[in-house]
C-alpha cells in the first residue's frame, strides 16, 4: 500500500491536506508520460500555450482568496502575505510572456544568400522540484516558463507543502492544459530521488544549497540535462548613515531579516554597521522594534507567524545555541513564543563582532551583527561569505552606494530598501553556494530554451572556393 504523505498547519497543528506518496514507478510513469507528450506540446503554436498560461492565470484570479488561505493554513504565513504571493502568481503569467518574446523569441535578417534566422526550442521534459517558503510563487517561477516555452514539466511540491502544489497543477488542468504536459508527484527526497533518476532534460530547483551541492555531484555525468539551481544564501545589509533617524534604518532592517519569519532566500541574515554612536543608536533601535514586532497567525494583524514546523523551530533554536556557543552575545531573543505551539519563533539579534560565525544560512529570523571601523571594512565583511543572493545597503551617501554597488558580489544589491522583495520582472538568481549561473525570474525564459542559429538560403548555390575561378 503507498504511504500517505500528510501536511499540517504550523500554527495549530491541524491537518491540511493527504494524499499517497508516488515512488519510483510512479515517477517512472510520469516521465514516460511527459517524454510522450513532449512533441505534441512542443508543436503547438505559442499563441495557444500563451492563451492556456492565459486562462491559468484566469483560473488562479477566480481562486485567488481560497488560495491564500490555503497557503497561509500550509505554511503559517499571515493571510495578508499568503494573498502577495498569489498576487505574484497571477502577475508572473504576463511577465514570463513578455519574458519569452524578449529573451527567447525569434529574428529573421536578411542576408546575400537567403536569411540568418534564430530560433528557440523547448529542451523536452522538465522536473521541477520546489522549496516549502513560497510553495506557489517560487514552482510557478519554473512552470509558467517552461510550459510556454513548450517543455512539457513533472513538479514534485515540498513535502511540507503538498496541498498548494496540488492546488496549482488543479488549476492548470481547469485551464484546459493537457493532463500529461504538467504533472504531479508527491512525496519528500525519496520521490525527488526517483524523479531525477529518470531520463529528464531538465532539473529547475529551489531550494537549499545542501540540496543544490547534491543535485550538482548527481548531474556531473548527464551533461545533457539543463541544471537552473536558486539557493539560499548569508545575506549582508550594510547600515552606513548617521543622519537618518535610527528608527528608520532598523525598520528597514527588520523588513530585510525577519518578513515571511526570515524564511525567504533573500532575507539579511548579517547587519554590518560601524563602530560608535551611529551604530550603538541603531542597535538600540533595532532591539526596540524587534522587541515589539506582532506575531500571530492567519488574519492576525501581525508581521510575523510560526516557522514551517516544530521540527524547523527546534533546528533553529539548536543553531541558535551554536552561534552563542561559538561566542556571539545575545541582544533579544524571541526564539520562544509565550503560549504559542512550538513552530512558532520570533526575532532574535546577536552581537557577533570578532566571533567566526559559520558560513551558513539558519533559515529563521535570526539576525548576527557585526561592527567594522570603515566602510573599506563593511564592504570586507559583506563578501565574507561562499554565498552571493542578496545584499543591501542604507546610506544616504550616493558615493557608498556606487561603491558598494560596484564591489558586493551577489545577485540582488539593493539600496535604502529591504534585500527582500525580489521582482518577477527582474532577473533572480545567485553567485557562489546561491545558484549556478542560471538566475530565474524575469531570466527563467533563458533556462527552459536553447537556442538554434540559421542560416538559410531558399536556392542551392556554390559557395566562391577563393583561387578557382
Ligand atoms: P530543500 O532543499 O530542503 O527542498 C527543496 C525541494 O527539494 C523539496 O521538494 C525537497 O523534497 C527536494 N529535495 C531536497 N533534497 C533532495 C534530494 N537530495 N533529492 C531529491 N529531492 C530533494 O529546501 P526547503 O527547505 O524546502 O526550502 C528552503 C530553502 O530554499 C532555503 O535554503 C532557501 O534559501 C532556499 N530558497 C532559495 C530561493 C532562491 O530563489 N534562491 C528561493 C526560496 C528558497
Ligand atoms: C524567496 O525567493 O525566498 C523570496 C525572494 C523575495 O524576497 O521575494
Amino acid at each position: 500500500m503507498a504511504h500517505l504523505l500528510q501536511s499540517f498547519d504550523p500554527a495549530t497543528g491541524d491537518p491540511v491536506w493527504q494524499g499517497p506518496v508516488a515512488d519510483a514507478a510512479m515517477a517512472a510513469a510520469a516521465v514516460a508520460r511527459a517524454r510522450a507528450a513532449a512533441p505534441g506540446w512542443a508543436r503547438r503554436p505559442l499563441d495557444e500555450r500563451v492563451a492556456l498560461a492565459q486562462a491559468y492565470g484566469a483560473v488562479l484570479d477566480a481562486r485567488r482568496e481560497d488560495l491564500a488561505r490555503l497557503i497561509a493554513r500550509e505554511t503559517g504565513k499571515l493571510l495578508w502575505e499568503a494573498r502577495t504571493e498569489v498576487t505574484a502568481m497571477i502577475g508572473k503569467v504576463d511577465i514570463s510572456i513578455r519574458a519569452q518574446a524578449e529573451r527567447t523569441g525569434t529574428s529573421d535578417s536578411a542576408q546575400p544568400f537567403g536569411r540568418a534566422v534564430l530560433r528557440h526550442h523547448p529542451h523536452g521534459v522538465m522536473a521541477v522540484l520546489g522549496p516549502y517558503n513560497f510553495p506557489g510563487h517560487l514552482p510557478n517561477g519554473h512552470i509558467v516558463p517552461a510550459l510556454i516555452a513548450g517543455n512539457t514539466v513533472v513538479f514534485k511540491p515540498s513535502e511540507l507543502t503538498p496541498g498548494v502544489g496540488a492546488a496549482m497543477v488543479d488549476a492548470w488542468h481547469a485551464a484546459g492544459l493537457p493532463g500529461d504536459v504538467l504533472q504531479i508527484l508527491q512525496g519528500g527526497r525519496d520521490t525527488g530521488a526517483a524523479l531525477i533518476e529518470q531520463d529528464i532534460d531538465g532539473l529547475l530547483f529551489t531550494g537549499s544549497a545542501n540540496a543544490g551541492r547534491h543535485f550538482r555531484r548527481a548531474f556531473v555525468d548527464r551533461p545533457g540535462v539543463i541544471l537552473a539551481l536558486e539557493l539560499g544564501g548569508n545575506n549582508p545589509l550594510v547600515a552606513w548613515d548617521d543622519a537618518t533617524d535610527p528608527a528608520i534604518l532598523a525598520n528597514l532592517v527588520v523588513h530585510s531579516a525577519f518578513v515571511t519569519t526570515g524564511q525567504r532566500c533573500s532575507c539579511a541574515r548579517r547587519l554590518i554597521v560601524p563602530e560608535g554612536t551611529a551604530g550603538d543608536a541603531l542597535i538600540a533601535a533595532l532591539v526596540d522594534l524587534s522587541a515589539r514586532l506582532p506575531i500571530g497567525a492567519g488574519d492576525d494583524n501581525a508581521f510575523m507567524g510560526p516557522l514551517i514546523s516544530p521540527r524547523a523551530a527546534d533546528g533553529a533554536r539548536h543553531a541558535l545555541a551554536g552561534l552563542v556557543a561559538a561566542g556571539a552575545r545575545v541582544l533579544l531573543d524571541r526564539s520562544s513564543v509565550a503560549d504559542r505551539p512550538e513552530a512558532f519563533f520570533g526575532p532574535v539579534l546577536l552581537e557577533a563582532t570578532g566571533v567566526a560565525l559559520p558560513d551558513a544560512e539558519i533559515f529563521a529570523p535570526v539576525l548576527s551583527i557585526v561592527r567594522v571601523p570603515d566602510f573599506t571594512a563593511a564592504i570586507a565583511a559583506a563578501n565574507a561569505t561562499a554565498f552571493g543572493l542578496s545584499a543591501g545597503l542604507l546610506a544616504g551617501d550616493p558615493a557608498l552606494w556606487e561603491r558598494f554597488v560596484s564591489e558586493v558580489r551577489a545577485g540582488v544589491v539593493n539600496w535604502n530598501r529591504p534585500t527582500t522583495g525580489a521582482a518577477s520582472a527582474a532577473p533572480f538568481g545567485g553567485l557562489g553556494e546561491s545558484g549556478n549561473h542560471r538566475p530565474s525570474a524575469y531570466y527563467a525564459a533563458d533556462y527552459c530554451a536553447y537556442p538554434v542559429a540559421s542560416f538559410e538560403a531558399p536556392v542551392l548555390a556554390p559557395v566562391p572556393v577563393p583561387g578557382l575561378g
